[in-house]
């Protein structure tokens, strides 16, 4: 199997097989980080690195993921005030001109969809997104991915339960595609509000995720969050009779259930309602309890920065894996970048070699997603595209930023004229 050329802007461009091959290639790497590898594989090739958006993590261990690899890094760390883009360049023309510099584009940026007219706009090189908006963190998912198998020996059959604010945490909606595609599964515990958006969810139900979606834990014990008691009588696991256990035991029962607990900032610099912020931030506090309540092997992780939402003296439990989770960003991107460039075969074959399916999307004139963050209400030379959301044949879906919306009536066209096609071909 090669990944050789792909652009990965989300995490579903990737398919389970490619995923997993990835772990496995990024396993190699993690046991021979100590050294950096002058005459690596990757001598002779330059990554160029755009980063629109604040970063540590990201821009550092990609960059030093392609130093370890014995390849350059070019780059602009804080590309909104370094580059052209500052004096009104376009998306399009900076990706196209990166190209001839490099062998490789990464890119983070602030809107939705970004990253997706990066790569559209690249005819040879490969193109890796670093995050876009409130959209998908593909890579990220991939070392969370990495260190639950890493540190659980698997992700199949995993809960993992994630915390706050999950209606704007690129991570997450990445994050859950991937734990739900590998067999995971998911539990949302986020504030009134912040809960996952529409269209994550009914992707997640697509994919088979019967939701468990709740404000807090206590909801989640009166929810229908089944509770095991982990040994029967026939040394299966056994449903607990709730009425029997009080409440605050019952949280601690469902806490040691969770193989991992995921935690997230308030991803305050995507509030467009500063009332909303304030209020938010007034409802967004973890009881640090809990995190004592956790199962003694579940695992604490959060893609950081942190704020106040997880308690430093927990730094040196065990359980917390949130600093190893960082480190495996090298390995990770190692295995990324070297697989993308074509600089490693693997002898890995493929359990299954398909990519989750992109629905046909057409332009629609006169029609403009309706999600501020869009890329497309900013690059106006992109004309917007969207898909018949199944199902619903009064939603639209956003091409670029997936974000749904209702379906405008156009004017002087029949009631009953179809703006979007609904066709289900491929792209
Ligand atoms: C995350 C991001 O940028 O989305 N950080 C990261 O890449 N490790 C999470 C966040 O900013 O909260």
């Amino acid at each position: 199997m090669s990944l050789g050329g792909k652009h990965i802007v989300s995490i579903n461009d990737l398919s389970n097989g490619e995923i997993e091959l990835i772990l496995d290639v990024a396993d190699e790497f993690q046991d021979q980080l100590s050294f950096r590898n002058s005459s690596g594989p990757a001598l002779n090739h330059i990554m160029a690195m755009m980063f629109f958006e604040p970063s540590t993590r990201t821009y550092l261990s990609f960059a030093s993921a392609m130093n370890r690899l014995g390849g350059d890094v070019i780059g602009m760390p804080d590309a909104a005030h370094q580059s052209s883009v500052a004096k009104g360049e376009s998306i399009a023309d900076t990706a196209r001109v990166v190209e001839s510099y490099s062998d490789l584009f990464v890119m983070r940026h602030p809107l939705d969809g970004s990253t997706r007219v990066a790569s559209e706009y690249l005819t040879k090189i490969p193109f890796i997104s670093g995050g876009d908006g409130a959209h998908e963190h593909p890579t990220q998912t991939l070392l969370d991915l990495y260190t639950i198998r890493r540190e659980k020996g698997t992700i199949k059959g995993q809960t993992v339960a994630i915390f706050g604010d999950l209606l704007h945490s690129r991570t997450i909606h990445s994050l859950a595609y991937g734990l739900v595609r590998l067999g995971g599964d998911i539990v949302c515990v986020a504030p009134p509000g912040l809960g996952l958006p529409p269209y994550v969810r009914e992707s997640l139900q697509d994919l088979g995720w019967a939701p468990k979606e709740f404000e807090t834990l206590e909801e989640a014990v009166k929810g229908d969050l089944v509770l095991y008691q982990a040994e029967g009588a026939n040394g299966k696991p056994r449903r607990k009779d709730q009425a029997q256990v009080k409440q605050q035991a019952l949280i601690e029962v469902i806490l040691k259930q969770f193989d991992a607990m995921y935690f997230t900032r308030l991803q305050a610099e995507r509030f467009e309602d500063e009332q909303q912020l304030a209020a938010t931030k007034e409802a967004y506090t973890i009881n640090r309890a809990i995190l004592n309540k956790a199962g003694e092997e579940t695992l604490i992780m959060h893609p950081l920065p942190r704020r106040s939402e997880l308690a430093y003296e927990f730094d040196r439990d065990k359980r917390a894996a949130y600093f190893r989770q960082a480190g495996y960003g090298v390995p990770v991107r190692m295995a990324l970048v070297s697989l993308l460039l074509g600089l490693v075969e693997s002898s890995t074959s493929a359990i299954d070699s398909k990519p989750v399916e992109r629905r046909t999307a057409q332009g629609t004139a006169g029609v403009e997603c309706e999600n501020i963050r869009c890329v497309t209400r900013q690059e106006l030379y992109v004309t917007p595209r969207f898909w018949q959301v199944p199902g619903n044949t009064r939603l639209l879906g956003c091409y670029y930023c997936d974000q749904e919306m209702i379906k405008p009536i156009r004017q002087n066209a029949p009631p009953d004229a179809e703006i979007v096609d609904g066709a289900q071909a491929k792209n």
